[in-house]
């Protein structure tokens, strides 16, 4: 078979997000709980070298772009050597794009190094301003690292910078606002996204979570919010903030999933192939390449014949409202953003 990665119902993927490691500076209690999770085992990590090899396999048929995640990437201590090797890699349309997903921790020590290797954008997580609130929602400390990661960020000129807020109620509903006020600040665009059920704990209710229509009036209260619109794959609906020209953004997965324009595939840190976030099952790369009965050239063909099958047998939607639906067994950490 030649052409992209093209699922049965037309979705065309191109855009790859690695898990680099399952591990966290912080404790979230939406994800992990205090002493954390049976980490993956070392010799199941993918090392650089296999990584790269699976994004070039990937930029073969068609992927654009590579999102890196975790965990927490930056705890991943080659991660510049990382962006540097997969921005190299050509794709259909020139270099290889590298975004971040980070808790931001490290971005003061390390922004400056990942904008040299050639990382292209960063979003940054923060769910609350109190040191108070912070502390016990991450179980951690360090809310003005967190800061520091984000006025880093603004300083690296990387752009769109993007912050991210999981809405909760009774924890940080009531800063919707000031988080808002907060990314302008900064020179970025807030984004409040609804909570899936993807915590360890399974303990995720669908009652008690923050709706993508809440947020918008918690907004509208203090802000006109117009619509921007040409969302493509982007699971954030946006909204200019008082004409703009910052903009707000809500990522509504749960109440308005955007799975009918989904390009996402996901490349676990064990290496494992998952067509979905919510995936039941998951496809062996790994156990490919480290098969020594194959010569090279059979590996890098199993493995596209491995993203080519688990693409065909994407569902349409994750199916978090049906009847049946089964909270995946790894949780975020594991998974990858
Ligand atoms: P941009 O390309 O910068 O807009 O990034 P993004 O929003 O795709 O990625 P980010 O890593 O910042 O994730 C923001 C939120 O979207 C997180 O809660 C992710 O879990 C969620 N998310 C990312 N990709 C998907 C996806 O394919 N499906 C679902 N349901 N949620 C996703
Ligand atoms: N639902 C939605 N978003 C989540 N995140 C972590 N767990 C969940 C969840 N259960 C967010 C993080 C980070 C991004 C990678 O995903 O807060 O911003
Ligand atoms: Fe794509 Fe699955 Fe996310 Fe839907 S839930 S957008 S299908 S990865």
């Amino acid at each position: 078979t030649e052409g992209p990665l093209v699922d049965s119902f037309g979705r065309i993927h191109r855009d790859l997000r690695i898990s680099l490691t399952d591990r966290c500076s912080l404790r979230c209690t939406y994800c992990m709980p205090e002493e954390g999770v049976p980490w993956l085992a070392k010799e199941t990590l993918l090392t650089t070298p296999e990584i790269v090899r699976i994004a070039r396999i990937a930029a073969s048929v068609g992927i654009v772009e590579a999102r890196l995640t975790g965990g927490e990437p930056l705890l991943r201590p080659d991660i510049v050597d990382v962006v540097r090797q997969l921005a190299q890699i050509e794709t259909e349309t020139g270099p290889m794009r590298i975004s971040l997903t980070t808790n931001g921790l490290a971005l003061p020590k390390m922004m400056d190094d990942l904008v040299a290797a050639g990382l292209e954008r960063v979003n940054v997580s923060i769910d609350t301003l109190r040191r108070d609130r912070y502390r016990d929602l991450t179980r951690r400390d360090r809310l003005d690292d967190a800061i520091a990661g984000i006025r880093a960020a603004r300083d690296s000129g990387l752009r769109p910078l993007k912050l991210n807020a999981v809405a909760m109620r009774g924890v940080n509903d009531d800063e919707i606002c000031d988080l808002v006020a907060f990314a302008v600040e900064n020179q970025a665009e807030m984004r409040f996204i609804e909570q899936m059920p993807l915590d360890a704990g399974h303990t995720w209710k669908r009652e008690e979570m923050v709706v993508g229509e809440e947020i918008l009036d918690a907004l509208r209260e203090r802000f006109r919010l117009d619509p921007v619109g040409g969302r493509g794959a982007s699971p954030a609906e946006e909204f200019t903030i008082d004409g703009g020209p910052y903009t707000v953004g809500v990522i509504a997965s749960v109440t308005a999933p955007f799975c009918g324009a989904c390009d996402r595939v996901r490349l676990t840190a064990d290496g494992q192939i998952r067509n979905c976030l919510f995936a039941r099952d998951e496809s062996d790369v790994r156990r490919v390449l480290r098969d020594e009965t194959l010569t090279e050239a059979e590996q890098n063909a199993a493995v596209e014949r491995i993203l080519r099958v688990s693409i065909a047998g994407k569902l349409p939607g994750h199916g978090i409202d049906d009847p049946g639906f089964l909270q995946p067994d790894r949780p975020m950490s594991a998974i990858g953003g």
